[in-house]
């Protein structure tokens, strides 16, 4: 089986990628070199394009588990207020996006919701927020018990469209909550503009978006706060865990009692507040990521531009585009759109079936039309929402509430997780040779 990987990738390095064509018909090739299953879906039979595991995530290395036994056998589980492994984080992280401070919480949710609150979020409020994202985004806002406003994606880049942004604008609105959706940047030149004409917050979503950059410049830095999350899939990873970055040290002192239940760090009560703290075993997993993050990013962007140009050669793969000004990205995950209409109209559930068995990872998450599941209606029944909202602004609220670009997202697309690209090249000529696979064998497609 190795030997076959190996003539694979080798017939690939060699292939012109010139035409579309040529790819497909490639990818066939290289499958008939494989073996009697070849030009036949290992969804039905054939040959996996994919033999070997794509790098481990999370990383379990010595280091990070030295730190960690070391951190436990310190006997200091908790968060101390002098020094510590949460102190060194936040010292480091800021530093890190540049940011004046950081605040590290228990997860990117905890985080969203310490923000929000603290830019004064709260009932009766609407927040603009893209429907692409995790529900977390969402929540956080029905926690403030505000009303999650849906700005529609822009198709190529999945991202907030700030085109979209102004006409949801009214008395009611108080913030903007874009989110970095896969670790790629928004286009934050927009948004920033259009928040501070219309005198909104801006809480960023950067939990997919460590170390991203608009023209050379941190996601998360740009609004009035950004915040992050280290939850085991993400770049840098904890387990749970997440972090609020900010420079203006009144409005982190505010984040600061609210997650440390209304106690500020003199340990008065200035406030209402839960308790969100990270604790020490947390951040003493992610300390040591912090040395080999910058080296992590650069392969991802180094793969995931190889693989955007090659996939962008097969009619009906159409790979998430970056916005201009985008200097680096996080990669958290990367996708693209299946045009069925190049299938044989073969539903994207089908081409999914055989991504699988050829191997190659993927998920669908946050292609769901967010904004349309059932939790917005129940959270909007609740005693405090029917309260504070009038019956004809919630009949508003639901009327407007249409984003068709995002539908079609949520229709066409699929991730790939960030540990793919950790790898090298050839792991990537391996993905585009199984959706080549399947674009030349898309006639099987009917029969999964
Ligand atoms: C875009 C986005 N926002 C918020 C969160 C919430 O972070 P956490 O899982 O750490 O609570 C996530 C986590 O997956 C996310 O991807």
């Amino acid at each position: 089986m190795a030997s076959e990987h190996v003539s694979r990738r080798v017939f690939l390095k060699g292939a012109s990628i010139g035409t579309v064509g040529a790819v497909a018909a490639g990818a066939v090739r290289a499958c008939q070199a494989a073996g009697e299953n070849a030009g036949r879906l290992a969804a039905l039979g054939g040959t996996p394009v994919r033999t070997s595991p794509f790098p481990a995530w999370p990383p379990a290395s010595e280091e990070v588990e030295q730190s960690l036994v070391s951190a436990f056998r310190s006997g200091k589980w908790s968060r101390t207020f002098s020094g510590g492994q949460v102190a060194t984080f936040e010292k480091r992280f800021a530093e890190l996006v540049g940011a004046a401070h950081c605040l590290a919480t228990g997860s990117g949710t905890q985080a969203l919701h310490t923000a929000l609150h603290s830019v004064g979020v709260g009932a009766g409020d609407e927040v603009l927020v893209a429907p692409c994202t995790f529900i977390a985004t969402v929540q956080a806002i029905l926690m403030c018990n505000a009303l999650p406003v849906f700005v529609d994606v822009d198709i190529d880049t999945y991202q907030m469209d700030p085109g979209s942004i102004e006409p949801l604008i009214n008395s009611h609105t108080r913030a903007v909550e874009p989110v970095h959706i896969g670790g790629l940047p928004c286009d934050m030149e927009r948004i920033m503009a259009i928040a501070r004409k219309h005198g909104l917050k801006v809480v960023e979503d950067a939990a997919q978006a460590v170390l991203a950059e608009f023209r050379g410049k941190k996601c998360g830095t740009f609004g009035d706060l950004g915040c992050f999350s280290f939850q085991t899939s993400k770049v840098i990873a904890c387990g749970e865990g997440g972090a609020i970055v900010g420079n203006d040290s009144e409005l982190m002192e505010k984040c600061y009692a609210f997650h440390n239940m209304g106690l500020s760090a003199k340990n008065q009560s200035v406030g209402i507040g839960t308790k969100y703290r990270m604790h020490e075993l947390e951040a003493a997993l992610l300390n040591p990521q912090l040395a080999t993050l910058a080296e992590q990013t650069r392969t991802r962007n180094k793969n995931a531009a190889h693989l955007a140009q090659r996939l962008a050669e097969i009619p009906g793969i159409v790979p998430q585009k970056l916005h201009e000004g985008v200097t680096q990205g996080a990669y958290y995950i990367y996708g693209f759109r299946y045009q069925k209409e190049h299938f044989n109209d073969a539903p994207k559930e089908k081409f999914l079936k055989a991504l699988r068995a050829e191997k190659i990872p993927f998920t669908t998450m946050y292609f769901d039309q967010l904004n349309r599941q059932p939790f917005i209606d129940k959270a909007l029944s609740l005693p405090v929402f029917q309260q504070v909202y009038s019956k004809e602004r919630l009949n508003r609220y639901r009327e407007q509430n249409h984003c068709p670009r995002n539908d079609q997202l949520s229709a066409e697309g699929v991730w790939l997780p960030q540990y793919v690209f950790l790898g090298d090249t050839g792991d990537m000529d391996d993905i585009v040779e199984a959706v080549a696979k399947i674009a030349a064998n898309k006639d099987q497609l009917a029969s999964l």
